[in-house]
């Protein structure tokens, strides 16, 4: 196994996306937003937990009036059925009218972005636009566009930059793919 292989409990990673091929990503979403939004005073919502260190680096290099704030999917157990609901927790601005644009570190499935939509339009959110660094287009199943897309990644599983393997790995500069 090669020297920079990282191990993250059971399983193995391998270099993948070195950061300075991230941080170009990053700022090619930052050009358009920086002319796309410039008079839109958007409200920036990034997902957490994945989304933060994307939506620090995203944030700084942007220069035009914004906001942003961050919110957490909670998974919880309805009442009556066991199915899991996950409801949209931390948002305290006032959404109603505003032009927000979703933070996500990747959409694999696109489920989770499908979920924060929902919720979003029904309190009113007049303009939704999604930025997510990763994607993976194989695996997509939503029926929504994806506004900007930092990086377009086969199905592996990866880690780092943000993300993890069961809590473990966000702290990686440059991001890791699992090897089988
Ligand atoms: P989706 O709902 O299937 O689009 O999945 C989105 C969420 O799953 C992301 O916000 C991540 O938290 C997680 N996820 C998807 N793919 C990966 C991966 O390769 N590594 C780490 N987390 C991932
Ligand atoms: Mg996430």
């Amino acid at each position: 196994m090669n020297q920079k292989t990282i191990n993250i409990h059971d399983k193995h990673f391998a270099p993948f996306i070195k950061f300075e091929e991230i941080d170009r990503a990053v700022a090619q979403i930052a050009d358009r937003m920086n002319k796309e939004l410039r008079d839109k005073n958007p409200l920036f919502i990034a997902i957490l937990n994945g989304s933060f260190m994307f939506a620090s680096d995203l944030f700084h290099k942007l220069d035009f009036p914004c906001e942003i704030t961050f919110v957490k999917l909670a998974s919880y157990s309805g009442t009556k059925s066991t199915e899991t609901v996950r409801q949209l927790i931390g948002i305290d601005e006032d959404v109603v009218g505003r032009n927000i644009v979703i933070v996500e570190d990747i959409i694999d499935s696109g489920l989770t972005i499908e979920r924060v939509l929902t919720q979003l339009r029904m309190i009113g959110a007049a303009d939704i636009r999604i930025a997510t660094l990763l994607y993976k287009p194989n695996t997509f199943k939503g029926d929504y566009a994806i506004d900007y897309v930092g990086l377009e990644i086969g199905n592996d599983f990866i880690v780092g930059y943000g993300l993890d393997y069961d809590k473990q790995g966000r702290n990686y500069k440059d991001i890791y793919k699992i090897v089988e």
